[in-house]
């Protein structure tokens, strides 16, 4: 299978779905094995889904491994996205004292996968539209936070901890006004203000559910709190800002980097990743910066690239030692015309050929 662009597809040729393309509740919105026709692909356009997975027979064989199954992922989605909306309809008072976010049963499915991937890397780029981005954004952070703790080799106590944190870090956004939320482009100081107030905010409906551990809320508390001091709310610098808050502080920029706003398409991974180390010792822990590097397939399996002698290839295998080197499955001549028999280079011992673009 491959990963492309919505945009690149063509509707008059006939592609179809090699994954499922998941709702922001966890249910399927559109099931593998279906035919993209040009309707469907419409549709997929005004939900503004960036990417697909495609079968294709070129790319027969070319599989990303999941390191969180679908099924932990849907389920994830599915109890943050019952939490993020009864917070949005109801009065938080009448959420409190009930059990209803007890999210441990699916923080621990998604560190039994995780555990279960040894040395995997984290292998995904975003397909979720803009629409459903605090949902889809949660349980991301939440499993690559995780896939952190997992490198740290934290207990699972720890794990279970730094999860719940990290996939409701974002839950006092409920409280901010939805046309702030929802508002398209940049925020002026003033709403800018008032948005930031969703980490306290987070902290307080945390902190009061039974079934969340009180560091977990602190997670929510101090997210975006910076290495330099220059975070919110309360400007804490260094090794002040918890381990578990520092983590999902990279774990939520590399995700929002990685996914579609309204005011900017997605970095490719590649990109996200060079962001965070120019960040690096300014709003990171540096050492889990690099860290997370290790850990993020940069040119993720399936992804289709340039090369610099001009022919196409899509990523058929990853590099740990050298991540800018995997290995690629050539699909399309330098002319651009389809190959007869597509074949594999390594990067890695073929260093006269880079990749030079994602397409
Ligand atoms: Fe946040």
């Amino acid at each position: 299978m491959r990963l492309i662009a919505l945009q690149n597809l063509e509707a008059h040729k006939e592609h179809t779905l090699a994954k499922n393309i998941l709702a922001e509740n966890g249910q399927i919105l559109l099931r593998a094995g279906t035919k993209l026709t040009a309707k469907l692909i419409l549709r997929l356009q005004i939900r503004r889904i960036p990417y697909v997975y495609i079968d294709d027979p070129l790319t027969e064989g070319i599989n990303p491994i999941d390191v969180v199954s679908e099924e932990t992922r849907r389920k994830a989605l599915e109890k943050t996205s019952t939490i993020i909306n009864n917070l949005m309809k109801k009065k938080r008072d009448k959420i409190i004292g009930r059990d209803e976010f007890n999210i441990k049963k699916e923080v621990e499915a998604i560190i039994t996968d995780v555990q279960r991937h040894p040395g995997s890397m984290y292998n995904m780029v975003n397909m979720q539209s803009m629409d459903d981005y605090l949902f889809h954004h949660s349980v991301n952070v939440g499993i690559i936070s995780v896939i952190l703790g997992v490198g740290l080799k934290y207990s699972k106590d720890k794990l279970i901890e730094l999860g719940i944190g990290a996939t409701l870090h974002d839950v006092g956004k409920t409280l901010i006004p939805i046309e702030i939320l929802n508002k398209p482009g940049i925020l002026n100081e003033l709403e800018y203000d008032l948005m930031k107030e969703h980490s306290m905010l987070g902290f307080e409906i945390l902190k009061e559910q039974p079934g969340i551990p009180l560091i977990s809320a602190h997670v929510a508390l101090q997210h975006h709190e910076r290495w330099n001091g220059s975070g919110y709310p309360r400007g804490l610098a260094k090794l002040e800002q918890h381990e578990y808050a520092r983590i999902t502080a990279i774990a939520d920029v590399y995700d929002a980097l990685t996914s579609t706003r309204s005011y900017r398409k997605a970095y490719l991974p590649h990109e996200a990743v060079e962001l965070l180390f120019g960040a690096g010792n300014h709003h990171f822990d540096y050492e889990l910066v690099k860290m997370f590097r290790d850990k993020i397939a940069i040119y993720p399996i399936g992804m289709s690239v340039l090369l610099n002698d001009g022919r196409i290839a899509v990523v058929s295998e990853e590099n740990k030692i050298s991540p800018q080197r995997p290995k690629v499955r050539v699909i399309m001549n330098n002319d651009k015309t389809p190959v007869t028999e597509s074949y594999e280079i390594d990067l890695y011992t073929d260093p006269k050929v880079m990749i030079s673009e994602v397409i």
